[in-house]
């Protein structure tokens, strides 16, 4: 099985020797944790040092402000669009949905619009693919895609997404917004099964700041470390201190029980 190289430092120690080729990882986390973060300095890293083009598609913010975002960390995300190494793909839910009649002839799940929206994607991710000969794919995020009011939809939605994406040969990274309160029942979603690896980043204030910390709740066929680690966001972007542990985890652990 061949390994990628996730770009993160600190990372690649914790899943022991980087991402198994052609897996989908699912990256959690509370608002303002990272993850937009972590999946630009994947896709761009594997662009500029690994030799692996790659493919973000944004389904929240727009693409002029994650490019301002990433410019930040120093990531010229433009000149790699120019170059072919990357692809952009703005795909706005809600601006989606006024498309759709509310009241489609019948209520065939295929006209359900996250479906909709899956199957547009999907093409679209797919062409991109083979434009630019891509390996790494970045969802921001699939939580935007629960935009079904039937629960049953939703899950659908992502579970085509998801098998749609594991035919494209790319490894695949998915970003979700952490489910609590009237979700919490649902402890365990759909995306988080069918995810190979499944990332938690975590924000907590505690007495005098923030503890930000990170773990790998699982990582089919590969070891990994079980221990929750501290990251920052720095002007270089994330970095993870794989070696060092997180003084407050029982503050952690009480917001991962919420
Ligand atoms: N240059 C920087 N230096 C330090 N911290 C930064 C820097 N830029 C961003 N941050 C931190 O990163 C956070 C935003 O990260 P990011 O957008 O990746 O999070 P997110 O998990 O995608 O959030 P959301 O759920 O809102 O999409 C900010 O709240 C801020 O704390
Ligand atoms: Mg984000």
């Amino acid at each position: 099985m061949s390994r990628v190289p996730s770009g993160i430092p600190g990372l690649d120690d914790m899943l022991t020797d980087g991402f198994i080729s052609g897996d989908i990882v699912l990256v959690t986390g509370s608002p303002g944790s990272g993850k937009t973060t972590l999946g630009l300095q994947y896709l761009h890293h594997g662009a500029t040092e690994y030799g692996e083009p790659g493919i973000f598609v944004t389904l929240e913010e727009s693409p002029a402000r994650v490019i301002r975002n990433a410019w930040q960390f120093g990531w010229d995300i433009e000149r790699l669009v120019k170059e072919n190494v990357m692809r952009v793909i703005h795909a706005d839910p809600v601006t989606y949905a006024h498309y759709i009649p509310e009241h489609d002839s019948d209520s065939d799940m295929h006209l359900d619009t996250g479906a909709r929206i899956v199957e547009t994607l999907s093409k679209r991710i797919e062409r991109y693919v083979g434009e630019i000969g891509a390996k790494r794919i970045f969802i921001d995020s699939i939580t935007s895609l629960k935009i079904s009011q039937e629960r049953f939809h939703a899950r659908f939605a992502i579970m085509e997404l998801i098998k749609n994406l594991e035919n494209l040969g790319c490894t695949t990274m998915l970003s979700s917004e952490i489910t609590s309160g009237a979700l919490a029942y649902e402890s365990f979603s759909v995306e988080e099964y069918l995810s190979e690896v499944v990332i938690r980043m975590h924000v907590v204030r505690v007495a005098g700041g923030r503890i930000r910390a990170i773990e790998i709740l699982k990582m089919r066929g590969g070891k990994h470390d079980d221990m929750l680690r501290p990251y920052a966001i720095l002007d270089t972007g994330l970095v993870i201190y794989p070696r060092e542990t997180v003084i407050d985890s029982d503050a952690i652990n009480a917001v991962a029980m919420m």
